[in-house]
């Protein structure tokens, strides 16, 4: 028997009003990938997290989870089987220091006992990079620390599958390639990474198969130069002001 893929969406649809967000989009991912989604402003990538994570129910369509279908359960059930992921717009708690939110993460989404969620912070802001600024308040945090606690926090539940939605936006170049190296790190660690990013070339550094959004539909999937370099894409982001390198 074929082994079930980690997270698989099948056919999934979602409307709003008249508007289709979401088109019959499949997708697979497994443990050792990062499957990056790219696709121009509305196409319907941040939605397909939403089905993702339960924070949004299909219109049709359906989630597994290890060959389990997860469409009905709620986000909190999700993230205790294991389905992380970080939020375009970061929801930090302000008043809390980077230490404490991810303290949250680990003890509620991962649902770990005081002991355990302690190293688990531990290794989580070593990991991103936090670990010296573990005391700040996250309500003073820089953009790039604040991108690194979102990550954080996502980790800190203890995910096989990890969702980031544009975690390297508006961050330099070279704060870029810090985010691609956590990337790769927690891949390495056998943990699934489906990344939503703007950035193309920090997603064809680390992504091993890359899927293109254009208006809820799956308009390419495959290695991700290939698909950058299709005319079909070429053609979505003619004129769309995106850091595509074309032939990198
Ligand atoms: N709750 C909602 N009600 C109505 N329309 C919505 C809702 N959520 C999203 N949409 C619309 O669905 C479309 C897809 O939105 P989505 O946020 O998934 O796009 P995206 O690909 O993540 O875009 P971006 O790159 O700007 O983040 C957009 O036209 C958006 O306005
Ligand atoms: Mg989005």
């Amino acid at each position: 028997m074929v082994p079930s893929p980690l997270v698989e969406v099948r056919n999934v649809s979602k409307r709003y009003g008249s508007l289709t967000v979401t088109a019959n989009v499949s997708l697979t991912v497994d443990a050792g990938e990062v499957l990056g989604i790219l696709g121009p402003n509305g196409a319907g990538k941040t939605t397909l997290f939403n089905i993702m994570s339960g924070d949004v129910a299909p219109d049709a369509g359906a989630v597994f989870l290890a060959g389990a279908d997860i469409t009905k359960l709620p986000p909190h059930e999700r993230c205790r089987r294991g389905i992380g992921r970080s939020y375009q717009i970061a929801k930090p708690f302000g008043g809390l220091s980077v230490y404490e939110n991810v303290l949250v993460a680990a003890l509620f989404g991962g649902r770990r006992s005081g002991r355990e969620a302690n190293a688990v912070c531990a290794e989580v802001l070593e990991l991103t990079g936090l670990m010296r600024k573990a005391n700040r308040l996250a309500g003073t945090l820089t953009l790039l620390d604040r991108k690194r606690l979102e990550f954080a926090r996502a980790l800190g539940t203890g995910p096989t599958v990890l969702l980031l939605d544009e975690i390297a936006g508006g961050l330099t170049d070279h704060e870029a390639q810090d985010v691609v190296a956590t990337v790769s790190a927690i891949r390495e660690r056998g943990i699934a990474v489906i990344w939503i990013e703007h950035v193309v070339h920090a997603l064809l550094a680390v992504a091993t198969r890359v899927i293109v959004l254009d208006a809820g539909a799956k308009i390419a999937e495959g290695e991700p130069h290939a698909v950058i370099n299709s005319p079909q894409v070429q053609r979505v982001y003619m004129g769309v002001d995106v850091e595509v390198e074309v032939g990198a």
